[in-house]
């Protein structure tokens, strides 16, 4: 193993943005610490990430559960050395209901997951963060700024890990902190929103999600992963606490530049 190489931790690994990203970091020969709840879809992900010269190793469990984290942190430190950034990126957008018939219980899992998961990553991982200068990134959404209706969930927690992304960023000047909106991108999450949305959203809100498929409109997953994975490795001081989109043009053109085009 090379210890020189980029260890970082990519939750929500197992497809998607977060296995793109991972796919993206093997490339550049990075040291790959896949996280999510699927042991089996992880596997492949990481001999991929293998295959196209990096490390990789998983951690099979749920990010809404703060021992995973720590149990994370201390299997990263232990297979290489060093944590140099988390990417914060497990998510799910359920429950979709209106607010007046939504299930308290589904509402608050929704934000155990998508704010309180990347809260616990960040403190477990903040002591190796300090040592190395690391980076957070915080994927968000669109939905952080923009309502979708029946996602109140989502929205609220995307808003919130944006806003605790500020705070981080000010608390720890050692360490940047991001959080960047990935595009709307054709993954698992897509397809709940396309086939959940008729039966909770208003019916033109609903159809705009069908008819991005459609109009073939989704990003495929490796372009926002590529913006996501630089800002992993490069993200500069003075853009901590930034909500970052990941077609910015500073952001692109230099992930572009330094990544180049996906020919896997
Ligand atoms: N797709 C879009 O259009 C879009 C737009 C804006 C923002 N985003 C954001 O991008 C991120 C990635 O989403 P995606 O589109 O790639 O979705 P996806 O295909 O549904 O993937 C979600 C990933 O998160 C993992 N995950 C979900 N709940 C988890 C939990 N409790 N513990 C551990 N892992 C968990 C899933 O793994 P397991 O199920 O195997 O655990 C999976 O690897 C999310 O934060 C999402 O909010 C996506």
């Amino acid at each position: 193993m090379d210890r020189r190489a980029p260890a970082v931790i990519v939750t929500g690994a197992s497809r998607g943005i977060g296995a793109a990203a991972a796919r993206w970091l093997g490339k550049i020969g990075a040291c790959v610490v896949l996280v999510s709840r699927s042991a089996e879809r992880m596997e492949e992900v990481k001999s991929e990430v293998k295959r196209l010269g990096g490390a990789a190793l998983s951690v099979t469990g749920d990010v809404a559960d703060p021992e995973v984290s720590t149990r994370t942190i201390e299997e990263t430190v232990r297979a290489f050395g060093r944590v140099d950034a988390v990417i914060n990126n497990a998510g799910m957008v359920e429950p979709l209901a209106m607010v007046a018939v939504a299930d308290p219980l589904e509402w608050r899992r929704c934000v155990e997951v998508n704010l309180m998961g990347p809260f616990f990553m960040a403190r477990a991982a903040l002591p190796e963060l300090r040592r190395t200068q690391g980076r957070i990134v915080n994927v968000s959404s669109g939905a952080a700024t923009h309502s979708i209706l029946a996602a109140s969930a989502y929205c609220a927690a995307k808003a919130g890990l944006n806003h605790f992304t500020r705070v981080l960023a000010e608390e720890e000047p050692s360490i940047v902190a991001v959080a960047v909106r990935p595009g709307v991108v054709d993954t698992a999450m897509q397809v709940v929103l396309r086939e959940k949305g008729p039966e909770s959203m208003p019916g033109d809100h609903a159809e705009y999600y069908v008819n991005l498929k459609r109009d073939g409109r989704l990003e495929p997953p490796h372009q926002p992963a590529r913006s996501i994975v630089w800002l992993a490795l490069h993200a500069p001081p003075s853009w901590s606490g930034a909500f970052l989109s990941f077609d910015d043009p500073p952001l692109l053109e230099e992930a572009v530049r330094e990544l180049g085009e996906w020919s896997v």
